[in-house]
């Protein structure tokens, strides 16, 4: 599959999770839990497989992509430590929603289309199989692994921080 693809479904994926919680005829806690692990485990690919292989597209989409994701990351993690009786639960959820839908757009219509145009088929047909079998992996290990304790640095900062120093080191 294609990684452009691969994440659009995962994209699919995330928004039908939002949709339930919103419904809320389901228990939130299961379906609030499999949401963080699909954003964390798809955020954990593109910071670390698809934006690096893409980056020289498009460096101005691709670093606010970064800082995109570190902002969302945030906002999950306060609602994840949020109760579904609190008064904000509801608040949280929609912002995180918006949040995220915005990005997606971006993502869809401005990045993907790019990358679609410059990068030859069989290599986004590779990359999107190297992604697939590390998305299965990181969503095995959960978003409690993925996402780093705190509010100072997310996995975004990580990500690009080492991406940085790759580039800075000789050789
Ligand atoms: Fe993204
Ligand atoms: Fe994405």
């Amino acid at each position: 599959m294609k990684a452009t693809s691969l994440l659009e479904r995962q994209h699919r994926k995330v928004e039908s999770l939002f949709k339930q919680l919103e419904g809320g005829r389901s228990e939130p806690a299961p379906i609030l839990a499999e949401l963080a692990n699909e954003l964390a485990a798809h955020m954990a690919i593109e910071q670390e497989r698809f934006y690096p292989a893409v980056r020289q597209i498009d460096e101005d989409l691709i670093l606010e992509g970064y800082e995109e994701h570190a902002i969302a990351e945030l906002a999950l993690k306060r609602l994840i430590s949020t109760s579904p009786e609190d008064a904000s639960f509801k608040a949280r959820v929609t912002t995180l929603k918006e949040l995220i839908q915005h990005h997606v757009e971006e993502e869809e219509e401005e990045l993907f289309p790019k990358v679609e145009e410059a990068m030859d088929e069989d290599r986004l047909q590779e990359l999107g199989e190297q992604m697939r079998a590390e998305f299965e992996q990181r969503l095995s290990e959960g978003y409690e692994e993925l996402l780093p304790a705190g509010y100072k640095k997310t996995s975004a900062d990580r990500a690009s921080h080492a991406k940085r120093a790759d580039a800075a080191s000789p050789g």
